[in-house]
């Protein structure tokens, strides 16, 4: 038995949700490129948990769904309101995630139907969860969502208190679209391993959400704009990226461990990048970032993942750092569950071998003699 470390390159499942060939991601065999520039994020989210883009009748039944069950638990909201004012996002989201199943009278219930309605409420309540711990860190009231909009006009109007603009939304949108789900990815192999034992959808979306955290995944973005903001002005880029290369950092936002040639979906994020700038009439960020890629590139060959441009799209939207990660979960919580359905459905536990490396023969010694 020989390890792979990473379980790079191991196929460790079949699956018909997404997929990443010769560096083309595909939704349930549709292009992002496409996705990205015609679907809205409902469409998506609809495709990945059935298959097949929704007709008209099936996506205002889901929008309906998701305003329905977009409330959270009032016993939740007074439980976030006890956590400590200065908790990672991603833990208080994790906590509250987990809370959750307790205020669901199906949680426990794992029949098909009854995990295809809990998706659909995951999806509708993470925005929610999101919107409260941010104003409740704040100072503030949660806002109770708007019945009738969309998941992103949703999410900024909770965040905000007030109206979004169109661009927002739309933008918005079209990141939810980018990074709803992406084949085996640490988070999404997370929640599988965790349903696969049989556990319900609830522990396996906590479990995804824990993964989504570290740095070397969905919290990079956050990573990324701490970066940004210590590079700070244009003139400083360079530099900054040339010590980091020489002490040997990694870059936050560069890399993939599939993508060797470039990550599909960061074209669009950095597009977006660029508009947002425009129309602010300061592209500041915008410059400083291609900066760093052509650096980064230039030396290392390393180009940038979704992550690196979400960063400054998401300043650009007046979205503090603390909430990038969370917002990734709240696109990605459609693919987790998508995945969970497809695990539950001819289900295996998955339980794989480790290759020992550790001590043999040793003895017994009695608590005396050590
Ligand atoms: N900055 C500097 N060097 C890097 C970076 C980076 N961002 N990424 C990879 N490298 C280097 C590695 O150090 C390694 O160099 P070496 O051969 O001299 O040791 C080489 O490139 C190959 O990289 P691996 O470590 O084999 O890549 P792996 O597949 O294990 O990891 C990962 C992929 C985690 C994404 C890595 O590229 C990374 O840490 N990137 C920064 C964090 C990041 O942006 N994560 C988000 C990924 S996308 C997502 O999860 C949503």
């Amino acid at each position: 038995m020989t390890a792979t470390k990473g379980l790079e390159g191991i196929v460790a499942t079949t699956s018909s949700i997404s997929s990443i060939v010769d560096g083309v991601l595909t939704y349930r065999g549709y292009n992002i490129d496409d996705l990205a520039e015609h679907a809205s994020f409902e469409e998506v989210a609809y495709l990945l948990w059935f298959g097949k883009l929704p007709n008209e009748q099936e996506l205002q039944k889901l929008q309906k769904d998701l305003s329905d069950y977009a409330a959270i638990p009032d016993a939740l909201i007074e439980q976030i309101k006890l956590y400590p004012k200065d908790t990672n996002t991603m833990a208080a989201l994790r906590s509250a995630v987990s809370s959750l199943a307790l205020y669901d009278a199906d949680a426990e219930d794992m029949s098909q139907e009854a995990n295809e309605k809990k998706a659909v409420k995951l999806q509708a309540q993470l925005p929610t969860i999101v919107a409260a711990i941010a104003r409740i860190r704040q100072g503030k009231e949660p806002v109770a969502p708007k019945a009738g909009v969309s998941v992103a006009e949703n999410f900024l109007y909770m965040l905000r208190g007030e109206q979004p603009e169109e661009t927002s939304i739309k933008a918005l949108d079209q990141a939810l679209v980018l990074h709803a789900d992406h084949e085996l990815n640490a988070s999404t192999f997370a929640s599988r391993v965790t349903v696969a034992t049989l556990s319900d959808i609830y522990s396996g979306v906590t479990s995804a959400i824990g993964a989504l955290k570290g740095p070397l995944h969905g919290g990079a973005n956050e990573a990324v704009m701490k970066m940004l903001n210590e590079i700070g002005t244009i003139d400083q880029a360079e530099g900054y990226i040339q010590q980091k290369l020489q002490n040997k950092d990694k870059i936050m936002g560069f890399g993939h461990r599939v993508y060797k040639n470039g990550d599909p979906r960061a074209k669009h994020l950095q597009k977006m990048s660029k508009e947002l700038g425009d129309m602010k009439g300061d592209t500041s960020l915008y410059d400083i970032s291609v900066l760093v890629e052509d650096t980064v590139t230039g030396q290392k060959g390393l180009k940038p993942n979704v992550d690196f441009y979400s960063a400054s799209v998401y300043t650009q939207l007046g979205i503090e750092h603390e909430l990038f990660t969370p917002i990734f979960a709240i696109s990605r919580v459609s693919g987790w569950t998508a995945h969970i359905l497809e695990q539950y459905d001819g289900n295996r536990i998955i339980r794989p071998r480790a290759e020992y490396t550790g001590l043999t023969d040793q003895k017994y010694v009695p608590l005396s003699l050590r």
